[in-house]
């Protein structure tokens, strides 16, 4: 069983957002999987670590788009994605030390994109959408 099924409430409706928010949906996927079968070791290391890459990229594409339509609460929202990536820095470092990772890690992600896409990431949409044209 996934830990995050997408289903349309995440849809933006921006072409490239949507489909960077569905590789991050993968990679906690990928992670819980990874997680369900030891909870150290090379497999959760290569998830973990693609899901730190890949959160980076996409917020930096986030940013950016932000940044370029001057919203007004980029500072906010670059802030949420900072507080997770510091989170996320946190478990690798704990990782590297040998500390075996709780199913429970997987789950944290899955929420938070959840509550972050539908929260946060619509608000910029939505700001997107009543300024500017459609990506
Ligand atoms: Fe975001």
């Amino acid at each position: 069983m996934p830990e995050v099924l997408w289903n349309s409430r995440f849809e933006t409706g921006v072409t490239l957002v949507d489909a960077q928010h569905k590789s991050l949906f993968d990679a906690v996927n990928r992670l819980a999987a990874s997680l369900g079968s030891e909870s150290m070791g090379d497999g959760v290391k290569e998830s973990l670590d693609f899901l730190a890459k890949y959160t980076q990229e996409h917020f930096k594409t986030e940013e950016l788009f932000m940044r370029e339509m001057a919203y007004p609460d980029l500072a906010a929202h670059a802030a949420e994605h900072a507080r997770l990536m510091k989170r996320v820095r946190v478990l690798q470092a704990r990782l590297a030390q040998g500390e075996p990772m709780a199913r429970d890690v997987a789950t944290f992600f899955a929420g938070w994109l959840k509550h972050h896409i539908c929260g946060t990431d619509m608000a910029y949409v939505r700001f997107m959408k009543a300024n500017y044209q459609k990506r």
